[in-house]
């Protein structure tokens, strides 16, 4: 689209197929997709596309053996042809994406047979989007890449099916097959997309579709009483059960292919079924049910927690929450009810552990939801790839045994980091997160930096390929460095939750203290002395967590509380790690600045200025962060800096 960035998908891509013979077989809406991409390519670079029965040869064949909903897809390459199989629609689409990621190498030497298929059948992306501005939240809660694709104005868009459609072509392209197209905090106008706003949500369905991306919609608990003027949402009413139902049936004939409902309840003030005494089993099985003879599925999200505690009590602590509240009713949610868990038990901090709940549910289907637009991790003003550490998550073994990517039967799902914004992303350098998590949720145990090495060689080519690469790879562990140190987390402005307030939410209800006095620092989840978190786990993490002796230094000061004084595994006291750490960030923001400013003439000038400009904000923001981290804790500990630099 004309003014879009085209990110992974510049036109240049295609030119090994747009150069060449190719053959497409079969038939269906998807096949038509394929076939006009190889159409465009052609168009654009000289080649042939050809269907069905026509005299070869030929360099490339794609070919639909069947009509199943399967998303994988062979590959070989013999007698100078290579060629792509597949029995469902969808799988010939993402065969397709394949050749243009291999390019030229697509086309060269013999390959035998490869099979490829996704490990996880559901790969989805939550907007955030309202539909109508919200007074504190905007048009996308936490967004940070402009407007909403899908909203604007209250409605949905006008030119929604150019720009719509050519985000399903990128989300397909890397893998995705699954969005929510509004806010899991379900406003009043919002709530009427499930009934008399429907056609538009079937709009941007129609968009998505010919890429094999299925919509998905937030709900509100409270709908019957919200839309259908009944007097009771409780799970277990009749009335309720039926008008679920009947408006599901609905939503099914305007949108055959409609993928289920996201629910986020009981949860920062949002209704649920604890107001009826009822569990959160009763609440997802009831919209199961209603979804079920349609082949939907309920998202039901486990972040359920208390939001107004009081800072004063130290018996409650946030982080078991969900294991509290979830484990209990493992083996109970229908079939059709998938449970969506945040990765860690907190809120998508820049390092948390993997929530306990992952490995605790073994009856259960589990989604994982990680965190795309970066809400706390510099909100698309700070480079900041997050692909090593959803690697480490999606590899961790939950239960002791299977790793996260094997238990999260339910999918993978990501917080979009997508907007209007002609980069999509507002950050350029964001797209590789979009990219990496939907190669992720194809492949949970693939290298994240060979994905990124992917991402950087299709959206910029090879020219300025190693200064990205140095760039982007060790962003997170930068980002690390210069906020919230050793796990504790938080530290943030309180309500939008950029730059550092390290005192912001210590004495607020919100569950999020750090308990920094003038002798340490930490949260004591022990077992033994605290709040008993560490216990949640499997073995061996628990007994890991449990010791400050075992506990990896990255996470010790979210399991313990421990002196400035204390010797960390690194061979640094805790305080001295504060500090070399803050300004060993900082000076790697400014290498990475210099990196990208050497890159000008290779990269083009829409996109660097855009980098270049964000980089100033994120040094400004990075020595924010260190020299308020730094000051706040040689105040609080009396401790100086081992190496005398200038502290305030
Ligand atoms: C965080 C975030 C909210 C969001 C919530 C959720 O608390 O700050 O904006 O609504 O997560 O995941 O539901």
């Amino acid at each position: 689209m004309q003014g879009v960035d085209p990110a992974w998908l510049p036109d240049e891509v295609f030119r090994p197929i747009g150069t060449r013979r190719t053959l497409i077989r079969g038939s269906g809406p998807l096949v038509d997709t394929v076939h006009g991409e190889v159409a465009g390519a052609c168009d654009r670079f000289g080649g042939r596309v050809e269907r069905d029965a026509s005299p070869g040869p030929f360099d490339l064949v794609l070919e639909l053996t069947g009509a199943d909903a399967s998303e994988g897809f062979t590959f070989e390459r013999g007698d100078g042809c290579t060629t792509v199989t597949a029995t469902g629609q969808s799988g010939l689409l993402y065969g397709l994406f394949h050749v243009v990621r291999l390019g030229e190498d697509a086309f060269r030497k013999q390959r035998p047979r490869e099979t490829h298929g996704p490990a996880l059948a559901l790969r989805m992306l939550d907007h955030w989007d309202n539909v109508a501005v919200h007074p504190v939240m905007g048009q996308v809660e936490r967004g940070y890449a402009g407007g909403s694709l899908f909203w604007q104005d209250g409605r949905a868009r006008g030119e929604l099916l150019g720009r719509v459609r050519a985000y399903g072509r990128l989300l397909a392209a890397c893998g995705i097959n699954a969005v929510a197209v509004n806010n899991v905090n379900v406003h009043a106008t919002e709530a009427h997309l499930l009934t008399d706003r429907l056609g538009e949500v079937a709009d941007i369905a129609g968009a998505l579709r010919p890429y094999g991306v299925r919509t998905h919609l937030s709900v509100t608990f409270a709908a019957p009483i919200v839309l259908g003027g009944l007097s009771t949402a409780d799970p277990l009413d009749d009335d309720v059960r039926g008008w679920w139902a009947e408006a599901s049936a609905r939503v099914y004939e305007a949108i055959p292919d409609f993928g289920g409902y996201v629910v986020k309840a009981d949860s920062e003030g949002q209704p649920g079924p604890f107001a009826y005494g009822r569990s959160h089993a009763d609440g997802a099985n009831m919209l199961a049910a209603a979804l079920e003879p349609h082949g939907g599925t309920v998202h039901w999200r486990a972040f359920v927690y208390n939001h107004r505690q009081d800072w004063r009590d130290r018996t409650t602590d946030r982080a078991r929450a969900a294991h509290d509240h979830f484990v209990p009713l493992d083996g109970e949610f229908a079939d059709n009810a998938v449970l969506q868990v945040k990765h860690g038990p907190m809120d998508f901090q820049v390092r948390e552990p993997v929530s306990p709940l992952i490995g605790a549910m073994p009856r259960t289907r589990l989604a994982v939801e990680l965190q795309a637009t970066q809400e706390y991790t510099g909100q698309q003003r700070h480079v900041c790839w997050l692909g090593p550490m959803w690697s480490e998550v999606l590899r961790f073994r939950a239960d002791g045994e299977c790793s996260v990517g094997e238990v999260a039967r339910g999918g993978l799902v990501a917080v979009s980091n997508v907007g209007d914004d002609p980069f999509w992303t507002g950050h350029p350098l964001a797209q590789a997160n979009l990219y990496t998590f939907g190669r992720l949720a194809w492949q949970p145990h693939a290298d994240p930096h060979q994905i990124l090495d992917e991402w950087i060689l299709l959206t910029f080519g090879t020219g300025p390929a190693a200064g990205l690469r140095a760039v982007l790879d060790g962003s997170w562990r930068t980002y690390e460095k210069y906020t919230a140190p050793l796990g504790v987390g938080w530290m943030v402005q309180p309500g939008h939750h950029y730059g550092p307030s390290v005192d912001g939410y210590e004495y607020s209800p919100w569950g999020t203290y750090h308990f920094a006095d003038r002798d340490g620092i930490g949260v004591d989840r022990s077992a033994a002395t605290g709040s008993g978190f560490a216990g949640q786990y499997a073995k061996p993490w628990a007994e890991m967590y449990e010791s400050p002796d075992t506990c990896p230094d990255e996470l010790l000061l979210f399991f313990h509380h421990m002196s400035y004084g204390h010797m960390l595994h690194s061979g640094k006291t805790v305080i001295q790690h504060i500090y070399d750490t803050h300004f060993e960030g900082v000076e790697e923001v400014e290498a990475a600045r210099d990196v990208w400013a050497s890159l000008v003439d290779l990269v083009d000038r829409a996109r660097h200025a855009r980098v270049a400009e964000r980089f100033e904000e994120q040094l400004r923001s990075a020595r924010e962060w260190r020299d308020q981290v730094n000051s706040y804790f040689l105040r609080k500990s009396g401790v100086p800096d081992a190496h005398g630099r200038r502290i305030y």
